[in-house]
């Protein structure tokens, strides 16, 4: 018998170092509630000294308990006092202190002592670049003091810290800034006090050498509030676009959700070493500086991007999140797909709609599908967990927000906001479910959600087969929809899957109106009347539903599509389709040269039909122009070959760029000549730009690298220079050390552009990208210390599929080390190198064997984070 899926069996026989599993149906609400929390830090590099007065009421909706659990991680008490007298009715448990208490209120004084300079977890409070700054979600503030570290403890926070006026001259914490004042010693100090009852995750502080951007905005209902984006000092000059951003993200969310901010400050400090992207701590973001500097010399068009969508998804979650925050982490798509898909709308409405939503997809593609086809599968709501850390997922958020979306599709835009009005209302205030949301949404917009609630439930991608018959007059649409086996799940039930549909008549290539249908069931069958032959199905439009389409199709129904579908997304889609199509059939060797020559054809017809078409813009030229990743590919053509797919997509890319070299070298021509600016047909020409020599310099190297160089050299934006750059690193040609070697001392200093050069060396298409990282790991700029760097040394690398892939398995023994390395200094980040060793079972047998011994040797490690443990663990299971 499975183990895993019989939890009693799971009791009896745990693997003896594992911590302990956390199951949602074991929720209870606290015993103890804390209404009021005072903190005084005194900052210190190497010893802070925090002070916390605590005021604990047991909670009236609670069962009894007498002892008060604050949690704590690697802390030691150095006093404990409860109601002002010296106390010893306390105990460990693990890391966690208990109190027991007899009455119903009393005070709890607690002093422990912290060393950010130590923290290399980056969890708690931490130094980065001289200053000190905190990031507590998940599960870090238990490392600054003891305290019910849950969402589910709602306190009102007044934080006070004093430290060196010359080292921290800037103090900032959550809300308001009450008073502050030096003394004689040369220290100052500042007192805050955030008016909204918070839970811990949302705690931060930040003391350090900063300098603002400020500016101000006046919401809705006139309450004028500051705004600074905090950096050190010399990036200023590059904040201005994260203030632009923030500023049209509070327009937005009032705009388009009825939002308005709630405090009179709102501040944002950019730092350097962060584990993720941006924290949404109430009234004081912090971001990794990667989502908040920028300008067009150091940053691409896609980072500008990243920095508006980052800005605007923390900025959102202060209703998403922080007035309405979550009642447990298995909650966490309650705030994170919410947010996501806010701030997927938000983006939407800035720029290319069209353009916007295809990224989003194959985001979902390369991350969320291998995901939920892999070993750590989960549901968008999980039911167990050992480490939140490792929870914090492409399903949890991307997924999360298609889920959310699927419903605004199904009950309309108008309704849908009716039912968040709702959600906000009934929620306000509140650490709620993500059940709470889906009733809200039901109640609001008037629909019914009983079996969506499913897609919270259930694992895995929907593989829906679509089937068109025609006869007569009649079309038909057989339709199956099959949701696959994941970890601990083997059998599904059949989920609602809204499909946008149309049938294009062939000869007038019109169709007579999109339709939306849902597939509740296992089978379902469609008719539609007045076809006197057989019309072309164009499914999924939007991408309507996350599922995975199977559709019978010819090339030339494709072809039709890709040249003409009104809908930009399944134009996008029907060109991918014909390509994945020729890729996995080719790889695995199933195509005759007949075949091979016909599909080639049909994909050519297509690809020429975008390039010459009139009515499209640039930007979205581009992105029909991508080819489908080697990832995508690979989970098509299971058990993959990566070698072979890598050989025939480099194959289609040459001959696509022969077969089109006049056209393409007048397009990169004809985009050349576009001055920068951020306006999207200036885009839509830098994006033309780098694809052309994309598919040149796969045709001819010696002239593609002269062309790329040209480019490199020439490029007074980085968009430019890092796409010629990008080129040159996969090419065995003179100019790309030339222009590595530029580029390193143009940017030496600049860590962001820096982290750009490692990125594109180790993802290159160089036969030699293994030789390079490890030589770059040698590098005197190469840090393990910085997740940034790590990522874009290993994480570029990990996904480079044919470094990575190679057939010795030196790359998976490389990333081994890496994680074995990594481990003991930043857990969090290791445990993200685990699902590309995971993917094992996808393999061919001899890569799949070398990748699964990896995760063996990684497991009889000495010591391992809970956080690798639970991955690797996950993944051999
Ligand atoms: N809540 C953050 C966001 O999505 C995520 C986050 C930031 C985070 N830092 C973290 C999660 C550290 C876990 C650990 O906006
Ligand atoms: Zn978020």
């Amino acid at each position: 018998m499975d183990i895993s899926t019989n939890p009693e069996m799971a009791d009896a026989a745990p693997a003896p170092h594992q911590p302990p599993e956390i199951f949602r149906k074991d929720y209870t609400p606290p015993a103890w509630l804390i209404p009021e929390v005072s903190l005084d830090f005194a900052l210190d590099d190497t010893r802070t000294k925090v002070t916390s007065v605590l005021k604990v009421t047991r909670n009236p909706a609670a069962d009894t308990d007498p002892n008060l659990r604050l949690n704590g991680d690697g802390l030691e008490a150095v006093s404990i006092l409860v109601d002002g007298a010296a106390d010893n009715s306390w105990t460990m448990d693990g890391g966690d202190l208990l109190i027991s208490l007899p009455g119903e209120k009393h005070e709890i004084t607690i002093v422990t002592e912290i060393n950010p300079s130590e923290n290399t977890q980056l969890m708690g409070l931490f130094a980065s670049g001289g200053m000190l700054c905190t990031q507590c979600e998940a599960e870090g503030f238990r490392r600054i003091t003891f305290f019910p570290d849950r969402p589910d403890v709602l306190s009102v926070y007044t934080v006070r810290m004093a430290g060196s006026k010359a080292k921290f001259p800037i103090l900032l914490a959550n809300g308001n800034n009450t008073a502050s004042g030096e003394n004689a010693d040369g220290t100052h100090w500042a007192e805050w006090h955030d008016p909204w009852p918070k839970p811990s995750y949302l705690f931060a502080l930040v003391a350090g050498d900063l300098v603002a951007n400020s500016d101000s905005f006046t919401t809705m209902n006139g309450r004028k509030v500051e705004l600074n984006i905090w950096v050190r000092e010399g990036d200023e000059g590059r904040t201005q676009h994260a203030m632009d951003s923030l500023i049209r993200s509070m327009k937005w969310d009032e705009e388009t959700f009825g939002r308005e901010y709630d405090l009179d400050l709102f501040n944002i400090v950019a730092v350097s070493d962060f584990n993720m992207g941006a924290m949404e701590n109430k009234g004081l973001n912090i971001f990794n500086t990667k989502y908040i500097l920028a300008d067009p010399d150091t940053a691409t068009d896609g980072d500008f991007d990243g920095v508006e969508g980052v800005v605007a998804h923390e900025y959102f979650h202060n209703w998403s999140g922080n007035r309405v925050t979550c009642r447990d982490w298995f909650q966490l798509s309650l705030k994170e797909g919410f947010t996501v898909l806010r701030d997927q709308l938000f983006s939407q409405d800035m720029g290319s709609e069209p353009v916007k939503r295809i990224e989003d997809v194959r985001i979902l593609r390369l991350a969320q599908f291998p995901e939920d086809s892999g070993p750590l599968a989960h549901p968008i709501r999980p039911d167990s967990f050992r480490e939140i850390s490792n929870f914090y997922t492409s399903t949890i958020y991307n997924k999360g927000a298609e889920v959310i979306r699927m419903m605004r599709t199904m009950c309309g835009e108008e309704a849908f906001r009716k039912g968040c009005d709702l959600y906000f209302e009934r929620h306000d205030g509140d650490a709620a479910t993500c059940e709470d949301f889906v009733s809200a949404i039901e109640d609001g917009a008037g629909i019914d959600l009983t079996q969506f609630r499913r897609w919270y439930s259930q694992a895995g991608t929907p593989k829906v087969s679509i089937r068109l018959e025609h006869s007569g007059q009649t079309a038909q649409l057989h339709m199956k929809q099959q949701v696959p086996a994941t970890p601990g799940q083997p059998d599904k039930a059949p989920m609602p899957i809204p499909l946008k549909i149309a049938l294009f008549d062939r000869t007038t290539g019109k169709h007579y109106g999109e339709h939306l249908v849902t597939l509740s069931d296992a089978e379902a069958t469609l008719s539609f009347d007045g076809f006197t032959q057989p019309p072309v199905l164009s499914v999924n439009r939007g991408f309507s539903a996350p599922i995975s389409v199977e559709r019978e199709m010819t090339n030339e129904d494709l072809v039709f599509l890709a040249a003409r579908d009104d809908d930009p997304f399944a134009r996008y889609e029907a060109m991918q389709d014909l390509v994945v199509g020729y890729l996995v059939a080719a790889s695995g060797g199933g195509l005759s040269d007949a075949d091979r020559t016909s599909a080639r054809a049909s994909i050519g017809e297509a690809f020429g039909a975008i390039l010459s078409d009139e009515a499209l813009d640039d930007e979205m030229r581009g992105e029909l122009m991508i080819l489908p990743s080697q990832t995508y590919i690979a989970e098509q053509s299971v058990p993959a070959d990566p070698a072979a797919i890598h050989d025939e997509r480099e194959g289609l890319k040459a001959w696509l760029g022969a077969q089109f070299t006049d056209e393409l070298m007048a397009m990169h021509q004809r985009a050349s000549a576009v001055p920068y600016s951020m306006k999207p047909e200036a885009r839509g020409a830098r994006k033309l730009k780098t694809q052309g020599l994309i598919y040149l310099s796969s045709a001819d190297p010696v002239h593609g690298a002269k062309l790329a160089k040209k480019q490199f050299d020439e490029a007074d934006n980085m968009t430019d220079r890092q796409g010629a750059l990008m080129v040159l690193c996969g090419l065995d040609q003179p100019q790309r050390e030339e222009a590595l070697a530029a580029f390193h001392k143009r940017y030496d200093g600049n860590a962001l552009a820096i982290d750009k050069w490692f990125a594109l060396q180790a993802s290159s298409l160089h036969p030699d990208a293994l030789k390079h990282v490890k030589a770059l790991a040698e590098h005197p700029d190469f840090t393990m210390t910085n997740p940034n760097r790590v990522r874009s040394l290993y994480m570029a690398f990990a996904g480079n599929p044919q470094g990575y892939h190679g057939s010795d398995g030196a790359g998976y023994e490389l990333i081994g080390d890496v994680i074995l390395a990594l481990d003991p200094i930043n857990a969090q980040t290791a445990a993200r190198f685990v699902p590309a060793l995971g993917k094992w079972r996808k393999f061919e047998p001899k890569r799949s064997a070398m990748m699964k011994a990896q995760l063996e040797r990684i497991m009889k490690a000495d010591k391992l984070s809970r956080d690798t443990l639970e991955q690797v663990t996950r993944s051999l299971g």
